[in-house]
């Protein structure tokens, strides 16, 4: 099959388009042919080695978690799914697995969704890393309850613009920080409170919009760009962090102060394994009108490096997705 491959860690000079092998799905793994591969964060990150703590880097190496297409090949012990399925999953990339950037991908069947109808191969590629990392930092582990106020710092990235639309759809109020050019995409969105952090004191916006603190705090964005958070969020509330890997500061610390201020401190990575039943739930919320998607940009796969340089200068408005096949 065709793929970008890194043959060495490093700038986006490396994603180099050439063949390899293609995979074959072992028990309870589907093989996916790939239309459209999503494009996080996370996988400039990886192309450069920072993954390293969490996974071997074997080369040549495909990058990528989200996938979206058609199920090729069923291995031992697999039901739920035949082959020529509609399917959009995070892969195993995240469990050590070869990447998303390529013609066909693996997946174990507990995190691998049906593709709802109305939902088209680059919407549904988008979804997998920000949606549920979303999902699970908001419900599964920030435990978000109608009718609370809650501050998603980041609200216009990829991540943010499904954390703000979930936390409405769960009956929040919601606040999101964004920058100048993306507040009234953030109000289209339906925020409450956007705070442009380039023109006011988040500090003094949250202290006016929720004077009594906030219930919910995300940060998807990192601790160097918000104010001392604890300060933020009442005692009983829940301050959950996003770990970015470039802007973490000190986690045990931030643990111990969360914990001796009555806030329930959480930092989130996203859990792929079992999460086929939630990407399911949430493509329902999209074709049912309650979640809109963030605007997409596309690039062919042949252009990911292009797509690098985008997502790493840190400011992109919704999501990037490649496109892999006409399928
Ligand atoms: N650990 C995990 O499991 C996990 C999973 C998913 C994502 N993440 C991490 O979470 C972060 C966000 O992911 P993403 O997919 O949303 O990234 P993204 O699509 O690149 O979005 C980043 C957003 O950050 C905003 N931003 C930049 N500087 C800001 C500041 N000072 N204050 C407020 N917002 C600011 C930008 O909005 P403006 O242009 O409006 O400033 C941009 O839209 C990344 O670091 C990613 O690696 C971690």
């Amino acid at each position: 099959m065709f793929a970008m491959i890194i043959n060495e860690t490093g700038g986006p000079e490396v994603l180099q388009y050439g063949e390899i092998a293609t995979p074959e799905p072992g028990p309870g793994e589907v093989r996916i042919r790939v239309a459209y591969a999503g494009v996080n964060p996370a996988d400039w990150k990886n192309r450069q080695g920072m993954l390293a703590a969490f996974r071997p880097y074997v080369f040549p190496y495909i990058i990528g978690f989200d996938a979206a297409g058609v199920v090729d090949k069923l291995g031992p012990g697999v039901s739920g799914f035949n082959v020529g399925d509609r399917v959009f999953t995070p892969t195993n990339h995240g469990q050590g697995g070869q990447g998303s950037y390529a013609q066909y991908a693996i997946a174990n069947a507990d995190r691998v969704a049906h593709m709802p109808s109305g939902l088209s191969f680059a919407q549904a590629a988008a979804l997998p890393v920000a949606a549920l990392t979303a999902w699970q930092g908001l419900f599964d582990r920030g435990e978000l309850k109608a009718g609370q106020r809650a501050l998603i710092h980041g609200g216009s990235g990829g991540l943010g613009g499904f954390a703000v639309q979930f936390a409405r759809w769960a009956g929040a109020h919601v606040a999101a920080t964004c920058s100048t050019p993306n507040v009234e995409y953030l109000r289209e969105l339906g925020v409450e409170r956007v705070i442009d952090y380039r023109q006011e004191s988040i500090a003094e916006a949250v202290a006016a919009w929720a004077p009594g603190g906030l219930d919910y705090l995300m940060d998807a964005v990192g601790v160097s760009t918000l104010p001392h958070g604890l300060d933020l969020v009442r005692p009983g509330g829940t301050f959950v962090s996003i770990p970015t890997l470039t802007d973490d500061g000190d986690i045990p610390a931030a643990a111990a102060e969360g914990a001796a201020r009555g806030v329930k401190r959480v930092f989130s990575t996203m859990t792929d394994i079992g999460c086929g039943p939630t990407l399911t739930k949430i493509g329902e919320l999209l074709v049912a009108g309650h979640v809109k998607l963030p605007p997409l940009r596309e690039f062919a796969l042949r252009e990911a490096a292009e797509a690098h340089r985008l997502i790493q200068g840190g400011h992109n408005r919704g999501k990037i997705v490649l496109k892999v096949a006409d399928l």
